[in-house]
């Protein structure tokens, strides 16, 4: 369940991504980051410990916000910033939730 702000909130076009094999909605000019925490996600990705992380910083220099973006296939095409990537839609993206 989405956490926005709704009251006296005018938000840019809305889109369509999927995050861990769900649909969401996101709004043009978000980040991913932004995006998974209005979805009331906090972990993004496991290191190879075993050790969940989440954004740190939020623009972009720790690297604990990757998040595994994959190609319209469902391969995967990469680990990005989630707190740099704005969405675009029909964006997939994997978190530490489903890996
Ligand atoms: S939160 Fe630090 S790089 Fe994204």
């Amino acid at each position: 369940m989405a956490s926005r702000i709704t009251k006296n909130v005018e938000r840019s076009e809305s889109l369509t991504m999927t995050v861990n094999g769900r649909t969401v909605t996101a709004y043009a000019g978000e980040t991913i980051a932004t995006v998974l925490f209005a979805e009331g996600m906090t972990a993004f990705y496991k290191t190879a410990k075993h050790q969940l992380r989440g954004p740190f910083c939020n623009m972009g220099t720790c690297f604990e916000c990757q998040v595994k973006l994959l190609d319209a296939n469902g391969s995967s095409s990469g680990w990005v910033r989630a707190c740099m990537v704005p969405v675009e839609d029909d964006m997939v993206v994997t978190t530490a939730d489903a890996q």
